[in-house]
């Protein structure tokens, strides 16, 4: 028999620039705090897997399944790195380790530390990411994001200011969650005057370059009120956009979703709210096609009519996404799955969206060459 997932406790640290922390003061809050909401500890715990990219570049460590074990006592870890998404890819490992059968009680930590380094020191960091030849050419991940989006504006006829209205909302939404980043609304004029990153692309087209920690217990046992992983699939493309066919789409969201569409045993339509990447603006609004949400070359439009607003008719970024929640790298995919469990168990605070049943965490490496999507339901949902 299919063995069933539970997530038993989440929790998130503050994401912003953390001056006053480092990255093992963030392993141990997110940690510490997903076990307090499980009702365990470290020596309940069989396995602790840590999603981190940039560890080794930009704090010198690069060994965190160790130091994660011994801040934490649990005697086993192992690092996951797999670009931006180092955290979904961690806990898709977490969940593969008690379907196998080697863990039945399971903690996944998200971290990144980045705000002590130059932001150029960062950002050439991140395209370890990236292709050589890309590498060569010394882009950073906002051209690479730039050229996807100026080939979809020219394709569909969309402007600055649509790309812009993802950031407008997920500003809103970070309003109402304490652990943002940034917490301040602001209006489509201010995103398009925002300073030019890369072509097209704009300061508030951009993720922030963030730290923070993220964490959650999984096991095969759920309790009355559990929140359920009813899928969880990897896929992955070429590293270099070169070698894509389409730059208006990420073959890698398109395939995992199939997947985990039919791994979860439900269709898109039945999608109540979702965590995207929305590293560049561009990304949110292919997410939202690539997921099935709507038509290729829509998506733009649908959110120009509200439909993924908060109180739109599928939220997206309830938690104010990369852009305003912040994007610690290795930390991105575990807090997606933080902001679902809190919503699905009604813990959502201020920004509680009513009657989410199903959620969806879409959590992407570098420009799509690695896509990991997760489902989760309530129990008992199907
Ligand atoms: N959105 C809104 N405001 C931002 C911001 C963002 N993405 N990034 C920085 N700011 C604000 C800062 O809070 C600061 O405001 P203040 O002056 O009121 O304190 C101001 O802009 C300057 O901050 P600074 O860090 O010096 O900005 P920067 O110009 O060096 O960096 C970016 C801005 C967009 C280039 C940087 O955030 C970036 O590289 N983001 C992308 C990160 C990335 O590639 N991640 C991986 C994705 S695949």
């Amino acid at each position: 028999m299919k063995k069933r997932i539970f997530v038993n406790g989440v929790y998130q640290t503050k994401f912003g620039e953390l001056w006053d922390k480092s990255l093992e003061d963030l392993i141990i809050e997110a940690g510490e705090g997903a076990m307090e909401d499980a009702g365990v500890k470290g020596k309940d715990i069989d396995l602790v897997v840590v999603g981190n990219k940039l560890g080794g570049k930009l704090s010198g460590q690069d060994h965190l399944g160790c130091l994660a074990g011994e801040l934490l006592n649990i005697d086993r870890g192992i690092r996951i790195e797999a670009a931006c998404a180092s955290g979904g890819v961690a806990v898709h490992q977490g969940i593969g380790a008690i379907k196998a059968g080697k863990a039945e009680k399971v903690l996944v930590i998200g971290v990144e530390k980045m705000t002590d380094k130059k932001n150029g020191e960062v950002a050439e960091a991140l395209m370890g990411a990236a292709s050589e030849e890309e590498r060569q050419a010394s882009l950073n991940f906002a051209g690479l994001y730039g050229l996807m989006a100026r080939k979809y504006m020219d394709k569909f006829k969309a402007r600055r200011k649509d790309l812009g209205l993802v950031a407008v909302k997920n500003h809103e939404n970070a309003c109402l969650n304490e652990k943002a980043h940034f917490r301040m609304k602001i209006n489509i004029e201010k995103v398009v005057q925002g300073v030019m990153v890369a072509e097209p692309l704009g300061l508030f087209d951009c993720s922030p370059i963030s730290d923070g920690g993220a964490a959650v217990v999984l096991s095969g046992e759920g309790g009355k009120n559990s929140v359920e992983v009813l899928g969880s699939q990897i896929t992955v493309d070429t590293l270099g956009l070169a070698e894509r066919k389409s730059l208006v789409e990420l073959k890698a969201t398109k395939e995992a979703g199939k997947r985990v569409y039919k791994e979860a045993g439900i269709s898109t339509e039945e999608v109540d709210i979702a965590e995207v990447h929305d590293c560049f603006s561009i990304a949110e609004i292919m997410a939202y096609e690539d997921l099935g949400f709507c038509e290729k070359g829509e998506g733009f439009k649908d959110l120009k009519k509200g439909r993924f607003n908060r109180k739109g008719k599928l939220p997206v970024n309830l938690s104010g996404g990369l852009k305003a929640c912040g994007h610690p790298v290795g930390a991105t995919g575990v807090k997606q799955i933080v902001e679902l469990v809190k919503q699905l168990s009604g813990k959502a605070g201020e920004r509680q969206v009513k009657g989410v049943k199903i959620g969806l965490a879409q959590n992407v490496g570098g420009t799509g060459g690695t896509v990991v999507i997760h489902i989760l339901g309530k129990k008992g949902r199907i």
